[in-house]
């Protein structure tokens, strides 16, 4: 079974400088465009789905002082509303999904993912079933409790899953360069001059934005598994990215 990951940044599917503001035609856009490359192939697919202002400006309340259990509660209840705003999108799309609460199946030491049951995402993978997955707050054995970005959901399951296509969608064409192009490919090497271009998010961003993203997906090209950082707010993008085209930014190891 061919296992494709796709992230569908918070960038894409919420306003992300409006607190709880989901960007729901976006939501349907992409739902349809996964419907009809489910339609086409027998690959399975993961869904994670970013935070955005569902998630960021609530953790940015709670993370500085560590999360309390009230903190906690209101951050995971605000991602779990957009979860489903997302799992509704795609059921009216006929795609046969399921939420996985990172709050209920990871644990964390220090912001590492240390634990992640993955029995019940291997069970519905079998059963043709999409898992969608999110940002979200979670226990984390040092600290109380953390914040678990998307970005870093991702290679945990790429790994995990020996996934063979892995993409995030955001809100730009790719990893940009100084005069705004996406650069065509990033490497442990060509990252240390990129570097000084990529910062966080222009939004609110607990997570590290673009710097984030690209630095998780480096170590995922570090263990041989490449990914791509592509512009999923663009109409076709993440079909194109499904069919395997070669979209935005690829993070490989050489
Ligand atoms: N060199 C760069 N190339 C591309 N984007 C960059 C760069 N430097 C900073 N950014 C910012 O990173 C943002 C994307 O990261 P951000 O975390 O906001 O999106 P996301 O991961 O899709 O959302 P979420 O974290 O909610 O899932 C871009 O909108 C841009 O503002
Ligand atoms: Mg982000």
């Amino acid at each position: 079974m061919s296992i494709v990951i796709l992230k569908i940044g918070g960038s894409v599917i919420t306003e992300k400088d409006i607190v709880s503001s989901a960007r729901k035609d976006d939501i349907d856009r992409i739902s349809q465009e996964i419907a009809s490359f489910k339609a086409n192939s027998s690959d399975a697919l993961i869904i994670v789905h970013g935070a955005g202002s569902f998630g960021h400006p609530q953790a940015m309340k709670w993370a500085n002082a560590g999360f309390d259990a009230q903190g906690a509660y209101l951050t995971h209840t605000s991602v779990k509303a957009l979860n489903s705003i997302v799992l509704d999108s795609l059921d009216r799309a006929g795609i046969r999904a399921l939420p996985v609460h990172p709050l209920s199946s990871c644990l964390l030491e220090n912001g590492r993912l240390v634990e992640f049951q993955l029995s019940q995402v291997r069970l519905m993978l079998d059963r043709g079933v999409v898992p969608v997955l999110h940002g979200d707050v979670v226990m984390d054995r040092a600290l109380g409790a953390a914040v678990l970005s998307g970005d870093r959901i991702v290679p945990y399951l790429a790994t995990a899953m020996s996934a063979s296509k892995i993409g995030a969608g955001s809100n730009v064409e790719g990893v940009l360069d100084e005069t705004g192009a996406a650069v065509k490919k990033i490497t442990p090497v060509s990252f240390i001059d990129i570097k000084k271009h990529i910062q966080g998010s222009a939004s609110t961003d607990v997570t590290g934005g673009m710097l984030g993203k690209v630095s998780e997906f480096l170590e995922l090209a570090k263990r041989g598994i490449n990914s791509r950082i592509f512009n999923a707010s663009r109409k076709g993008m993440v079909s194109k990215f499904l069919y395997g085209e070669d979209v935005g930014t690829l993070i490989a190891d050489k």
